[in-house]
Order: structure tokens, then sequence, then C-alpha cells
């Protein structure tokens, strides 16, 4: 393998990770120990393993962490009453509802009730409507993390093409924000897009957040493509992109693990944004 085409989201998260705990040492000096809450409803087993990657993650940088585990028939009323003592309580300075909730509740209504000031996720219509308008904000970790990657490897997204596959709220669509607002030329296909591997090959970075193993192959890419991937797909025990990675690396000029990519990166923006949000509530 061409360890040069890798881009190594472990390490890259590793190194923030290390500027976030500096931050959280300053704070502690100040007296302010950083908080994040995490709720957690049902047992998705994806779900349970974020979280704990998250919790971990916090153990790792001196954030305090308080995972509260709901059971999957938790009402719409008692999760929105536990967001609602997270948003009073001022040792709390982050709150991430875990996503997908189960059928019977409102993710949406769930969402809005997230004090905007402790939204780590940058899932709230407040932070929503502020990137949509190209103002400060807490922006969406995976998303971010994908910018952040790009920026590690200097490599500059202005007047570049870029095709983004899958128009989630969690990180399509604030991601092709995102990419605007850096100037980058954006492109958003999804599962009803007709001739998908005639713009996936056009694409200078090629994004795919589908969720399908393997489901992008070398004859969809252009030769020197940068390709990042979102997918995260357990099969038989072993986790696959959803690049084909091992005919696509040879192909591409650089490309993220799966896993050890955007993965790594998303858990280090939340951090990050923990941090963010801590210094919102402090002013
Ligand atoms: N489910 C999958 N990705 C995410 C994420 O970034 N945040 C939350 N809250 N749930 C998710």
């Amino acid at each position: 393998m061409n360890q040069n085409k890798l881009i190594d989201g472990k390490a890259i998260s590793e190194q923030l990770l290390l500027q976030v705990k500096d931050e959280v040492d300053t704070l502690k000096k100040q007296s302010v120990q950083p908080c994040l809450s995490v709720i957690l409803v049902g047992d998705d087993a994806a779900s349970h393993t974020y979280v704990k990657n998250k919790a971990s993650a916090c153990t790792k940088v001196g954030i305090n962490s308080k995972v509260f585990q709901l059971p999957s028939t938790t009402s719409q009323v008692e999760l929105e009453d536990l967001i609602a003592s997270l948003n009073a309580n001022s040792n709390v300075h982050g709150i991430l509802v875990q996503l997908p909730l189960p059928k019977h509740l409102d993710e949406e209504q769930a969402l809005l009730k997230i004090s905007a000031e402790k939204d780590v996720d940058g899932f709230h219509i407040i932070n929503s409507g502020k990137l949509f308008r190209g103002l400060e904000c807490i922006q969406p970790c995976t998303a971010v993390g994908i910018l952040k990657m790009l920026e590690y490897i200097d490599y500059d997204i202005a007047g570049k093409y870029v095709v983004v596959i899958g128009r989630s709220n969690i990180v399509g669509k604030p991601l092709a924000l995102m990419l605007l607002q850096k100037n980058a030329t954006v492109t958003v296909c999804h599962s009803k897009t007709q001739n998908l591997e005639s713009i996936t090959s056009t694409a200078d970075v090629l994004i795919s957040a589908v969720g399908k193993p393997k489901f992008i192959t070398a004859d969809m890419i252009k030769a020197g493509a940068v390709l990042i991937d979102v997918g995260i797909n357990r099969v038989d025990g072993k986790l696959y992109g959803d690049f084909d990675f091992d005919s696509c690396i040879s192909k591409a000029s650089k490309i993220t693990p799966v896993p050890g990519g955007v993965g790594k990166m998303t858990i280090a923006m939340l951090m990050m944004n923990t941090i963010v949000a801590c210094n919102l509530q402090r002013k």
C-alpha cells in the first residue's frame, strides 16, 4: 500500500486532541471544568460504540463526560425534560443527543430543545441557520473534521470541483455549505441522482457519505482525485468504507482510510466544539 497517499485521520486527530488538552488545562487553571453530556436512547449497537468512543476521548483530554443511557421506551417528554435540566445546569457545557433516535421520538423537536450554545453537534436550527448565512457558529463535527483534514494536507479547495455523495443533515448538507464558503464548486449527489458515475468521475475531491461498503469503485473516480470516505460499514465484524479502497488507492492522489480516517476527526472536532461551547458560555 502506498502510505504517502493516506490521509492519516488518526495522526491528525491526535495532534488536535493535544491542542484540546492544552485548552482544557488552561480552563482548569481558571477553575473551569469543561463537561459534555451525551444522551443515548435505545440499544442501537453502532450508536453505543460511537458514544463509548466519544466518552473515552473526553477522558483523554480531561473533559468531564456524563452518558445518559435511556431505555428505548423513553418518551418525548422524558427526553426533553432531561435536555431542559442539562440546559439549566451551568456545569454542563455541551449536550449531544446521539442519532438516530428510536422511531417513536421526534428528533427535530428534541434537537430544538438543546440550548444553541451547548449544541456541540451544530445541529440546532440557530447554528444551521448561521452556517447557511456564513456566520460564525458551532459547526457539525464530521464536516469540519473533513475540512481540517484537507487543511492538514495543504489542499486548497478554492476553485476545485468537489462532489459530495449524501445529503444528510449530519454530513452532506452542512459540508456542502462549508465547502461553498471556502470557494469550492460543489455538487451534492444522492440516492436519486442519475448517472452518478458521470459526475463522480469528474470530481477533484470526492466525498462519500453513503453507508454502502465498497460502493465507489476505481472506474467511478478521476485519476489523481482526493477521496474522503465518511462511510463506516461493518461487514462480518470488519469495518469498510464507501470506497473500494484497494482499487481506488492506486488511481487517487490521496485517500482517507476506514478505520483511522474521518471517524477519528469527528471525535476530535467534538472535543474542540465542547471547548468552543464552554468559552461561549463564559462570555
Ligand atoms: N449519529 C451519527 N453521527 C452523529 C453525529 O455526528 N452526532 C450525533 N449526535 N449523532 C450521530
